[in-house]
């Protein structure tokens, strides 16, 4: 029998990592953040100055990456042997992220990193495409998202308290540009996946949310 999979899908900032991590938890899963797969390769693109636009240079550099996870309480997430932990979390490195997970021959390198996180007893990926692209046989779909002013306040309240400087009036543009990015792109775009349970979280409280979901896997 195949391992299952929950995915959470759904928009930047709608709460898909808390309550991924919990429901993992919970369930005894593993967990992907593949955001976070999307994040380390943007960091190592910057690092290396690329032209965001060299697609075959990004391609490269997402082929030659070698990541080590570790889904403890906190991810931790080291590059090369470097923890680059600490830089994930960045705006920069999520607009960064989004742009060059437009292009489908850098989808297609992240692809197997992703799949190889399908080990037992089960998994809870989280992202935009698990449920559609990435597993789209999971027995469980999730479509978490939330108002772009909701999910604007609570970034800008989860930078702030880790210490990172942040203007809400821009984030909540750069969230709305983001998801128009995530939307509108031609491969793999963020959408519900048909069979998906829909959730707004913006009235929600996480502990709602979190109790939904595992009602739903069970
Ligand atoms: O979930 P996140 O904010 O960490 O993701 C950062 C960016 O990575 C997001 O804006 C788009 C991209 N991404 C993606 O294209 N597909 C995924 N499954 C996860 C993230």
């Amino acid at each position: 029998m195949s391992v299952p999979v929950l995915t959470i899908d759904g928009p930047s900032g709608a709460g898909k990592g808390t309550v991924s991590r919990a429901v993992a938890k919970q369930l005894g899963w593993n967990y992907l953040d593949s955001g976070s797969i999307y994040r380390a390769l943007a960091i190592a693109a910057l690092n290396n100055n690329i032209e965001l636009s060299d697609v075959k240079a990004v391609v490269k550099v997402a082929g030659a990456m070698q990541l080590e996870f570790d889904c403890g309480d906190e991810l931790i997430v080291n590059l090369n042997g470097i923890d680059i932990t600490h830089k994930l979390p960045t705006e920069n490195t999520g607009n960064t992220a989004s742009i060059i997970a437009a292009y489908p021959e850098v989808r297609a390198v992240l692809l197997q990193k992703q799949k190889d996180f399908q080990q037992a007893p089960g998994l809870v990926a989280d992202g935009r495409d698990m449920g559609t692209v990435v597993f789209p046989d999971a027995a469980n779909k999730v479509y978490l998202t939330a108002s772009a002013k909701e999910r604007a306040e609570r970034r800008y309240k989860q930078l702030i308290e880790k210490g990172i400087d942040a203007n809400l009036i821009q984030i909540t543009e750069e969230i709305k540009l983001r998801d128009h990015r995530d939307q509108q792109r031609a491969i793999a775009p963020l959408i519900a996946a048909e069979d998906a349970l829909y959730i707004d979280s913006s009235n929600l409280s996480i502990i709602q949310v979190i109790e939904e979901v595992l009602n739903w896997v069970r």
